[in-house]
């Protein structure tokens, strides 16, 4: 199924080429390259399926260049792995209910969401399980995404932080991110819509059984557990204490030795782990057009 780049695919099936996937880990840690396959046909191919799914959870983020797929084949691939859903904020494709517009042009309102790091929705109670983005139109350079491990941002803490961070929860929220520009009608009904969620700030992967460090700079926004007579004194250690705690863990998404950034070109796919991962759109294109459309599939409540 898997093979070094330098050597020719292992596996060709019976029928055609078509139907072997040649893969190229792309760094230590995190991301491959799948070649020799076509999103469409894997879409409606069970072995395949079988063998994509296995390589997601392996490398976490996979990669996929010239898939020239219509927006059914693009859904129907991501609708193999789950129920999709929509955004509240950013709008869907009329046609394509769960396929998500993310169309940065000059036009676009200021509010850029993409360029900092997180794990996608996890103001949600289930915040996705993976999510399948395809490129549309690209800027003639720039528009990078990055990725991070959070797996392996767990497994490089220092002990006595990972002994410090079991049982602790985190507070999610929608509002001071999506919502922030909005008027404050618009915002708290958005927060109504989504009211703020809580989540182990150690998960455990719910098919892999790994660790997880799962908190991010875009929506976590305190420990809700962290007060105690065990971590506290004072009410002068509050403050110091939890957000010093917070602000170290959502920096480790950003050490290179756990990422992998990828240049896009138009019909390059991405399909990252959600529950494992944090990515990072790089904003350093404008004026010129970035196109992406991406389908979020529902996931489960973290545990
Ligand atoms: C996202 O944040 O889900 C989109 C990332 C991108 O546009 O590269």
């Amino acid at each position: 199924m898997e093979q070094d780049h330098q050597s020719a695919p292992a596996v060709v099936r019976a029928a055609s080429l078509t139907k072997s996937i040649r893969v190229e880990p792309m760094t230590c840690t995190i991301g491959a390259q799948l070649s020799h396959v076509n999103l469409g046909a894997v879409a409606e191919d069970d072995d395949l399926l079988a063998e994509v799914k296995n390589l997601f959870f392996k490398y976490r983020v996979l990669f996929f260049r010239d898939q020239d797929i219509t927006r059914a084949q693009h859904v129907a691939f991501a609708r193999r792995f789950g129920e999709l859903e929509d955004h509240p904020v950013v709008g869907s494709h009329p046609d394509y209910p769960g396929l998500v517009q993310i169309y940065k042009t000059p036009d676009s309102p200021l509010e850029r969401n993409e360029n900092s790091w997180h794990t996608d929705a996890t103001w949600r109670d289930k915040p996705p399980m993976g999510c399948v983005l395809r490129c549309v139109e690209c800027p003639p350079m720039g528009g990078d995404t990055m990725w991070v491990n959070m797996a392996e941002a767990y497994n490089q803490l220092p002990e006595e932080i990972k002994f410090k961070i079991a049982g602790l929860r985190a507070r999610h929220s929608i509002e001071a991110s999506f919502g922030a520009a909005m008027p404050i009608e618009k915002r708290l009904a958005l927060k109504n819509r989504f009211p703020d969620t809580e989540h182990p700030v150690v998960r455990i992967h719910p098919e892999t059984g790994e660790r997880i460090l799962f908190v991010n700079g875009s929506f976590t926004t305190h420990f809700t557990n962290y007060n105690t007579s065990a971590n506290i004194r004072f009410g002068l250690d509050k403050a110091p204490g939890s957000a010093q705690l917070l602000s170290y863990l959502v920096s480790q998404a950003t050490i290179p030795e756990f990422q992998v950034r990828f240049r896009w070109e138009k019909n390059s796919v991405a399909f990252w782990d959600n529950c494992s991962t944090q990515h990072y759109a790089v904003m350093d294109y404008p004026p010129s057009h970035r196109k992406m459309e991406r389908a979020a599939i529902v996931g489960d409540i973290p545990f």
